[in-house]
């Protein structure tokens, strides 16, 4: 058995480090174990099978390490796999170890962002299609109007560090515009997925004023906090000895020279196979 109960933070690769940053500075007392899985990301092009497939598999490591929770700070996951895993695979192990999304924090206050009830949704093409946002939002505020937009290429281009070059601006340019063009109404945007915080400076420049831009960390890291009070058995089970650790499923001299971008300090990591 681990010595330590450190709370797994996960991701397709690097973006959810930007979260792991919010969660860290909120909870800063606990272990925490990050995992990115670049071996076989991105997962925003895959399929429901193949993204529910290599979570579960992280999910399974996590639990080996001696997680007794663990956040998908992975919208792609998070919509894909998350309900299976919860309601399938935790349920039929009998296990008290928990699985948590970046989802559902963000859309149980969505409606409360917005002054004209229509949102804005930017993410994967797998986020999109699986209908998780507006299914979601629609739970907690019927009366809402959603409108999503795909931006497919926006995770190439931060992953190969070209988005703050000018080449770049056509694309972000291209999907403000798709979403804009839907609806005038729209006055709150979720950036709902991980890497796109990265992109926070030109989005600005896109966008007229009057429009907010919500990124998920700082509402993840709140929620987080939230369910750990509410539940005190878990909360007791995860171990608080400042420790961060990361793992990545490919090179990991590869992943700490990109991981700084995200996380805003060094980090160093190792490398581990699932
Ligand atoms: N982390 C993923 C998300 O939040 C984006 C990267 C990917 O496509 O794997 O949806």
């Amino acid at each position: 058995m681990p010595s330590s109960q450190p709370i797994g933070v996960f991701d397709s690769g690097y973006g959810g480090l930007t979260v792991l940053k919010s969660i860290v500075e909120k909870l800063p007392g606990y272990d925490f174990i990050y995992l990115g899985d670049n071996a076989r990301a991105p997962y925003g092009n895959r399929s429901f099978e193949t993204v529910y497939q290599y979570t579960r598999e992280s999910v399974q490591w996590f639990f080996s390490k001696g997680c007794p929770l663990v956040i998908l700070a992975c919208n792609t996951s998070s919509a894909k796999a998350l309900r299976t895993i919860q309601q399938q695979d935790l349920a039929s192990s009998g296990t008290s170890n928990r699985v948590l999304g970046v989802i559902r924090p963000t859309t149980e206050i969505a409606g409360l962002l917005s002054k004209t009830g229509s949102v804005g949704i930017l993410a994967t093409s797998g986020t999109v299609n699986s209908e998780s946002y507006t299914l979601e939002i629609k739970k907690f505020f019927p009366e809402v109007r959603v409108f999503q937009q795909a931006c497919p290429l926006w995770v190439p281009l931060i992953e190969n560090n070209e988005h703050l070059n000018p080449g770049a601006d056509y694309f972000v340019q291209k999907y403000v515009d798709e979403l804009l063009e839907q609806s005038s109404e729209i006055d709150t945007v979720l950036l709902a997925c991980t890497h796109y915080p990265l992109l926070m400076d030109k989005l600005k420049k896109y966008f007229p004023r009057g429009i907010q831009l919500v990124a998920q960390g700082d509402i993840v890291a709140e929620s987080l906090q939230k369910y750990l009070a509410h539940h005190p058995e878990m909360d007791a089970r995860c171990s608080k000895g400042h420790q961060l650790t990361f793992y990545t499923t490919d090179d990991n001299i590869d992943f700490d020279r990109h991981a700084g971008y995200f996380y805003g300090s060094a980090v160093r990591s190792e490398r581990v196979f699932l």
